[in-house]
């Protein structure tokens, strides 16, 4: 898994495009397509089958039966808000990566009877942040998270330096690439730079 996971929302398919290509320009590959708006399933497998090169998850899974529908439009993992019991048993079947949504200890405890150690911290900023985290991680040695929910350009090299911290979440990722994407649509350096060759994505973390 890389550090940075932008929480990636498609309001009309033909967004797509532009926001994975502005990822990909920013030196992300690995992003969750949220299951939130009416196009997610159409866009996710949209971009699973022109993105192959990238890590595509699907994220605000809430049942089993979006976590089917996700993985059967191509997502290579499953990301939830909160712990799905559902979701757990189809990503145990398929041998797919699952990364619930736990903030308490008893949430945590849930996911490691599942065999889960990499859980969404969410919403990070308002379950305490670094603080919670750490506090989390005194019983908890073996879990690493992925704090999302309030996380920015600003306070995420804070949670990137803990050691427990498996990559940061946000959409604050997907503002960054597209403001960047625009910048350089406006340079006038725009067409002498090299045409762009990402590296095909790595699999599960
Ligand atoms: C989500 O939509 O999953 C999270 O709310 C993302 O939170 P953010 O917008 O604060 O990054």
């Amino acid at each position: 898994m890389e550090k940075r996971m932008p929480v990636v929302v498609i309001r009309q398919i033909g967004e797509t495009d532009t926001i994975l290509r502005a990822l990909q320009e920013y030196g992300i590959h690995c992003e969750e397509i949220t299951f939130r708006t009416p196009c997610a399933e159409e866009a996710l497998a949209y971009a699973c089958k022109d993105y192959p090169q990238m890590l595509i998850g699907a994220g605000t899974i809430i049942n089993g039966d979006q976590c089917r529908r996700a993985l059967a439009a191509g997502a290579k993992f499953i990301v939830s808000p909160g712990f799905s019991e559902e979701a757990a048993a189809v990503c145990r079947e398929q041998n797919v990566a699952y990364y619930p949504g736990c903030v308490t200890p008893t949430e945590i405890m849930k996911a490691l009877e599942w065999g889960i150690t990499t859980v969404k911290f969410f919403p990070a900023e308002v379950y305490g942040g670094l603080k919670g985290m750490k506090a989390l991680s005194a019983p908890f040695p073996q879990v690493r998270f992925i704090p999302t929910g309030g996380v920015n350009a600003e306070n995420m090299k804070e949670y990137l330096a803990f050691e427990k911290t498996a990559a940061v979440g946000g959409s604050f990722l997907v503002d960054e690439a597209l403001k960047q994407a625009a910048v350089s649509a406006d340079s006038p350096a725009r067409g002498k730079e090299r045409p762009f060759a990402p590296t095909a994505g790595k699999g599960k973390e």
